[in-house]
């Protein structure tokens, strides 16, 4: 599959060094044409504008700051049914909420031709780096939350690539709950919390 990367940065690089070795033809795209090729050189990608990453990508993984996204996918032109994974986190780091909501549905209202999924926002680009992992027995689980079934399924194979569980998660609509869990999360990581054992199984005793 072609896929393009707009951003050069850590989900980038730790995204699209497993895609490479999936087999996929990975297009890094940034705003600096050497920041973006010296990425693409260290996974064995090539590089580009963010256009040149727009167009090339049958799917595109928006790796870019959730408070520029929309601004970025707007500017850009975007050939109808292109796929957009959407993995930004808009936190607010004074106290882990949301500085925006529903940043995934902004995005698939600027460009409602494309298919936007969100996914991969809710571990690190450290864990996604260290892919795949194995917990009590279990592959790691990656929501995906999109409302065109055929644009999920390939999200959730890119997931399977990197040695993860696709767990779907219902439409678009829900893709604002992946981003409030996220930031959820990380206000609990950071302040010395331990979120694994907060999700029992249904029916445990
Ligand atoms: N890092 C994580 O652990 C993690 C986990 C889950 C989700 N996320 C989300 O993933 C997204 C990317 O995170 P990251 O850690 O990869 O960030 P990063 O390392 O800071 O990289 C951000 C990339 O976005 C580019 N960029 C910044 N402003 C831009 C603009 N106005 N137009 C075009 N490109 C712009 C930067 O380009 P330059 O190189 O030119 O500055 C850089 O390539 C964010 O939305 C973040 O919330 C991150």
């Amino acid at each position: 599959m072609r896929i393009g990367i707009l951003g050069n940065g850590g989900m980038a690089e730790a995204l699209g060094r497993h895609w490479v070795q999936a087999g996929h033809e990975v297009l890094v795209g940034g705003r600096d044409l050497s920041r973006a090729a010296e990425t693409a050189e260290r996974i064995g990608a090539t590089s580009g504008s963010l256009q040149e990453a727009t167009s090339y990508g049958e799917v595109v993984l928006l790796a870019v700051p959730a408070e520029v996204v929309v601004e970025a996918v707007t500017r850009l032109s975007i050939a109808p049914g292109t796929v957009l994974i959407d993995c930004t986190n808009a936190i607010e780091h004074s106290d882990f909420t949301l500085a925006q909501p529903a940043v995934a549905e902004a995005i698939s209202e600027a460009v409602p031709h494309a298919q936007v999924v969100k996914a991969f926002n809710l571990a690190a680009d450290t864990v996604w780096r260290a892919a795949p992992h194995v917990f009590e027995g279990g592959p790691l689980g990656v929501p995906l939350c999109g409302d065109e079934p055929a644009a999920v399924e390939r999200v959730a194979g890119l997931v399977r690539d990197i040695g993860c569980e696709p767990v779907p998660s219902g439409g678009l609509v829900r893709a604002a709950l992946l981003e409030a869990t996220a930031a959820f999360a990380i206000g609990i990581w950071v302040t010395g919390g331990d979120v694994r054992g907060l999700f029992t199984p249904l029916g445990a005793a």
